[in-house]
């Protein structure tokens, strides 16, 4: 199939000034984190990424490079790859490239833009691999083409610690549904973050360089672009904040003033500190990961960290 071929579900991608409403009207108000993704955001978060206080995308790279041959040799040959989320980046290219011989690449993401732009990418890296691109939302259920019988396991790829991003009853779901997507004999290559100090947390969900800041304040400008709303962004200011009671960091918008802000003609009430939730990054500890896993179905085969225990990668059976 040329990378080109979407397998469009059509998903749902969801009504922005809908949504902003109804997370406005909650209490604490909230913004959808999926919101955040636009093409400026999807920009910002590459370059979070990069930035020297977010530890994981690198520490992540550095468990791969020490990992990788162990994980081909469990997935074994003609794996079929799913990926839950459009991965065109250098994490995809290291874990395709060390599998031997893989059958199949199959992207699993919303936006058909950042889908072709991930199949075309791919394809051009990998000429001779078969890519399946499949527009869908991939945290409700999606069907995937039946295997040919020369395919080896399917192995999902969620790599990032996305996961956390997840409330914990969500995660829970998504990786059921996981379990059986990939069928008897699956697999699963995950990455998880940990629980680690508050100040390693706070800085690298509040970079020094304002990456982060600028990223979240986005939703605000999104907001007034596309849903007719009135926020003035110097209103508001951007936090992360560790919370070890939920083993999470919290990121948020406070309102500095009393102050009121329409969407359309619904206004919002804010006072002055109140915030207005736009992520949850979970964080775990190995135990409970792996406790996790078991409780979906899983069976944790392998985990490896960092010499630091930042950050760890899971492999993980049917
Ligand atoms: C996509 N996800 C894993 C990121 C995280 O670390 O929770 C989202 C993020 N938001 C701000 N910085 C990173």
């Amino acid at each position: 199939m040329a990378s080109t071929d979407i397998v469009d579900h059509e998903p749902d991608t969801g009504d922005f000034r809908q949504g902003l409403i109804d997370g406005l009207s909650r209490d604490p108000k909230d913004i959808p984190a999926k919101f955040l993704y636009d093409e400026r955001g999807s920009e910002l978060f590459e370059q979070i990424c990069e930035t020297d206080d977010y530890y994981p995308t690198r520490t992540e790279i550095g468990i791969m490079e020490t990992c990788l041959e162990r994980v081909s040799e469990l997935i074994g040959p003609r794996a079929r790859i799913v990926e839950f989320g459009a991965g065109s980046g250098r994490k995809t290219r290291m874990f395709l490239k060390a599998l031997e011989s893989p059958a199949a690449y199959l992207p699993i993401e919303i936006s058909k833009a950042a889908l072709r732009g991930c199949a075309e990418r791919m394809q051009t890296a990998f000429p001779d691999l078969e890519i399946t691109p499949i527009c869908a939302d991939y945290t409700e259920p999606v069907e995937l083409p039946a295997p040919p019988s020369s395919v080896g396991r399917t192995v999902g790829y969620y790599p990032g610690s996305t996961l956390g991003n997840f409330e914990p009853d969500e995660a829970a779901s998504f990786l059921r549904r996981i379990h059986d997507l990939c069928g008897d004999n699956g697999g699963l290559f995950i990455g998880i973050d940990l629980v680690k100090d508050r100040d390693t947390l706070e800085a690298a969900y509040d970079d020094s360089a304002g990456v982060t800041e600028a990223f979240t304040m986005n939703i605000l400008d999104r907001a007034n672009r596309e849903a007719d709303a009135d926020f003035d962004r110097d209103a508001f200011r951007f936090e992360a904040q560790w919370q070890p009671e939920h083993q999470r960091v919290q990121l948020r918008l406070v309102s500095r003033e009393a102050q009121t802000v329409h969407v359309g003609d619904t206004p919002f009430e804010f006072e002055a500190g109140e915030r207005i939730v736009t992520e949850h990054s979970y964080k775990f500890r190995l135990d409970q990961f792996a406790e996790l896993a078991r409780d979906t179905g899983f069976s944790p085969v392998e985990n490896w960290t960092d010499d630091d225990e930042l950050f760890s990668l899971w492999y993980l059976e049917t």
